[in-house]
């Protein structure tokens, strides 16, 4: 396959892998990896969806062609990551305008998040590169995805997350991999401080979304979706943005598809932020793009609690390449998009609502059109963050806010607060009885 033999160029200043070259791939057009042409990629990587080797059922490693190379492929620590499904929203669509709007589900992976697509891959060259502890600063995702994979490698995790600012979920997850869990009094930009000094004095491996193998393990999302398209790309995709690795991810794979001739055009990447933590939307609107402005964070999608994105000129970067966009929204239009991707039966955490509560100013501002096909990247499972659905069908998500008014009015319709009935038939009956009478769809 060519695969052995690869090599990588990196950033002098940060490390970053800039570029990854194999045996027989060019950089101009004709570019071959891994020695095959576009047409022999995809049937390659179609033909091992039927195979049963670790490596193949990989959505990931699936596509190692277009991956740095393990020295040794038994190397690869996998938990069968990628592979996850693509769903039609039928219901989302009509709240947003368009008539062809998918979710790629991201939270269906392993660990319940999008972090393991690249973890698989980093904490594979964690392990060849016999690291015996790995470490990362996180708002809860990527530590419970870390703390897995170190664990399935032999290898001891340490996770620094800000103290009440994670969900229980997510923390839950770090504890019963075996991760060392620090929770510090600081926030998350706080915790990536700590821990860059930390990475100096004591001989751990970084695993937070700078790590270059993290970013290159994360292209495949955007591979595995031109395969299901059939090469065929939809004209938008859209994705939340905290740290900004997910969208530099996968700007780069289309990019590099575009190169490799496996897709002829680029679909537009947009990052949707939450208006509390809206670094990149600042950054472009105020400086072009130029430089970064940092925010003091605060939203309640924690997962994207982020005021100083590490990865902000690589997510600049490929926005201007692809023509995408960048927009923020307000924390009421994120919850309202939360229950209506929850009522097409899919669900997400709030930092992935982000896509669709975008999606609608996007549509709205005629950036994306009826007729064009999007997908939103949903990054995280529904289950990651149960506290905030609670809490938005009790009513007590905007409690005390400036928000309550505005909330009552937007969510009350969509709020199903769970019921305390005697335990009688009749009790129950009435309420089914109720409920036909008031049902919405009717
Ligand atoms: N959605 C979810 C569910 C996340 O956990 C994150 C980031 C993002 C979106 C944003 O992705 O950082 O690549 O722009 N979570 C990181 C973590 C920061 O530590 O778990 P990004």
């Amino acid at each position: 396959m060519g695969e052995e033999g690869a090599k990588s160029v990196r950033c002098a200043h940060c490390g970053d892998l800039l570029e990854v070259s194999f045996p027989g791939w060019k950089t101009s057009s004709g570019m071959r990896a891994g020695g095959l042409d576009s047409v022999g990629l995809k049937q390659l990587w179609l033909q091992r969806r039927t195979s049963s080797k670790a490596l193949d059922e990989s959505g990931v490693w699936r596509f190692r062609e277009i991956l740095p190379a393990l020295h040794d492929w038994n190397n690869v620590i996998t938990l069968r990551e990628g592979n996850t499904p693509l769903y039609e929203l039928p219901s989302c669509g009509r709240a947003a305008g368009v008539e062809h709007l998918y979710a790629k589900h991201q939270g269906m992976n392993p660990t319940g998040s999008f972090k393991d697509t690249g973890m698989t891959a980093a904490a594979s060259f964690a392990k060849q590169g016999g690291f015996r502890w790995v470490a990362c600063a996180s708002t809860g995702n990527t530590s419970a995805s870390m703390a897995a994979y170190a664990a399935r490698a032999g290898m001891r995790s340490l996770v620094l997350i800000p103290q009440g600012q994670i969900t229980w979920g997510k923390l839950s997850q770090a504890l019963d991999y075996g991760a060392v869990t620090c929770q510090l009094k600081t926030d998350f930009d706080g915790c990536m401080r700590v821990l860059d000094e930390v990475v100096q004095r004591m001989p751990v491996y970084l695993l937070n979304s700078v790590n270059p193998y993290r970013l290159e393990g994360q292209k495949t999302v955007a591979v595995e979706l031109m395969e299901r398209f059939d090469w065929q790309p939809p004209d938008h995709i859209i994705v939340p943005g905290g740290n900004l690795g997910n969208s530099s991810a996968i700007g780069k794979a289309l990019l590099e598809m575009k190169q490799l001739g496996l897709i002829t055009k680029l679909p537009k990447l947009s990052v949707i932020q939450a208006e509390g933590a809206n670094a990149l939307v600042r950054t472009i609107r105020e400086t072009g793009g130029k430089k970064l402005i940092s925010v003091h964070a605060e939203t309640m999608a924690t997962a994207i609690k982020i005021g100083s994105p590490a990865s902000w000129k690589k997510a600049v970067r490929v926005i201007e390449a692809t023509g995408g966009a960048v927009e923020q929204v307000s924390e009421v239009e994120m919850a309202l998009a939360k229950a209506e991707i929850g009522a097409d039966g899919i669900g997400c955490e709030p930092a992935s609502a982000v896509t669709l509560a975008g999606l609608k100013k996007l549509v709205k501002q005629g950036f994306v059109k009826k007729g064009e096909s999007v997908v939103l990247v949903l990054t995280g499972n529904l289950l990651k963050d149960p506290d905030f659905t609670l809490k938005f069908h009790r009513g007590d998500l905007f409690a005390g806010t400036e928000h309550e008014e505005e909330a009552a009015v937007v969510l009350g319709p969509r709020q199903r607060a769970p019921m305390v009935l005697d335990a009688s038939a009749n009790a129950v009956v009435k309420v089914l009885e109720y409920a036909e009478q008031n049902d919405p769809r009717k």
